[in-house]
């Protein structure tokens, strides 16, 4: 895959088209979602899937989340409830995946899974992703579009700087709208939050109506992906920093001086939109370290300090 020729496609009715094509031909797509762009496959055929590892150059242990146009298809794949049910119909489409239990004979890559007889599945609500999942017509196997371990990608410059020349196409679509990655909830047991994100653990509880565990820090099996260092800019970053030092780039929130201010007012929706951005803004500036101000740890303010602690960790 590395040197082959990327495309840049517009989301325009032959740019969807094209990028359709490309999918089931076997070939890698990278696609906006309203959470961030993921890197797309077919996720039926293990060629494809193969290359998503290779293209960025992850370890093959960790699954990856399939993303379906409809719940129909979604249906296809996993052995559906009445919990499913009910967030589904509470929050897809939208910036939440499920794990559930594979379905006998799912057309489902087994690099997809990693080997689990569990399935992360998700219905995105971008318009773009839409139309490319209808267009394609098969389900789409997607991480997001980085180097493993780098900082996610919310626009499709993102993509380019960390996969071009490794992926089919990338097609263009603007800013990812949630900017944080999906929440994962698994629901193949005991309903059990994999991963902060998107959609609250208050909102989830709401509608199920019961607690949702939280994942044991060293239960690696039930979300393999989930690694301390992750999302790591170039950079050393400083976290809680509540007063900046000289040299340091500083990412702030609320009335602080700072480089980019994640929300002034702040709003945890604008600051969880504006965070891969802006430390991909900061860490191209080439400072030896981010310095980034205390987000309050409520809301969405959770699945921030989730993707801040891992930019953080020791490597
Ligand atoms: O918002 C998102 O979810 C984005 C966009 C592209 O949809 N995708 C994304 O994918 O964040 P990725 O590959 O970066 O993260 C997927 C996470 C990993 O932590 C992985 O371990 C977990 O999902 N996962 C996938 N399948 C799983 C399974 N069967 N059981 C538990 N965790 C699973
Ligand atoms: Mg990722």
């Amino acid at each position: 895959m590395n040197g082959c020729s990327t495309e840049t496609l517009s989301p325009t009715p032959e740019g969807l088209a094209r990028a359709a094509d490309l999918l089931r031909a076997g070939r890698l797509v990278a696609f906006p979602t309203e959470t961030v762009y993921g890197l797309g496959a077919d996720a039926g055929n293990d060629r494809a899937v193969a290359g998503i590892y290779e293209a960025k150059g992850r370890p093959s242990f960790n699954p990856l989340i399939v993303h379906c146009a409809d719940l129909d298809a979604v249906k296809a794949l996993v052995e559906w409830s009445d919990a499913a049910q009910a967030v589904a119909e509470a929050f897809w489409p939208g910036p939440l995946t499920l794990v559930l239990p594979l379905r006998d004979g799912a057309r489902v890559s087994k690099l997809v899974t990693a080997g689990l007889d569990t399935l992360a599945v998700r219905v995105p609500a971008a318009p773009v992703a839409r139309d490319l999942l209808r267009a394609a017509g098969v389900p789409v196997a997607a991480p997001s579009a980085n180097r493993s371990g780098q900082i996610s990608p919310t626009r499709a410059r993102h993509v380019a700087a960390s996969l071009g020349g490794r992926v089919g196409a990338i097609l263009d679509g603007g800013a990812c709208a949630v900017g944080l990655e999906s929440t994962i909830l698994g629901l193949a047991g005991r309903p059990t939050l994999l991963r902060p994100g998107g959609i609250t653990l208050e909102a989830l509880e709401h509608v199920l109506g019961e607690r949702i565990a939280l994942r044991h820090e060293a239960d690696m099996i039930s979300a393999p992906g989930q690694t301390a260092s992750h999302y790591a800019p170039n950079a050393q970053v400083r976290l809680n920093a509540v007063e900046f030092e000289p040299g340091e780039a500083r990412l702030g929130f609320g009335a602080v001086d700072c480089d980019l201010n994640l929300s002034e007012g702040e709003d945890l929706t604008e600051a969880a939109a504006n965070l891969f951005e802006f430390l991909h803004r900061l860490d191209a500036t080439g400072a030896a370290r981010i310095a980034v101000s205390p987000i309050p740890h409520v809301g969405l303010g959770v699945a921030i300090n989730d993707r801040l602690s891992r930019a953080a960790a020791e490597r």
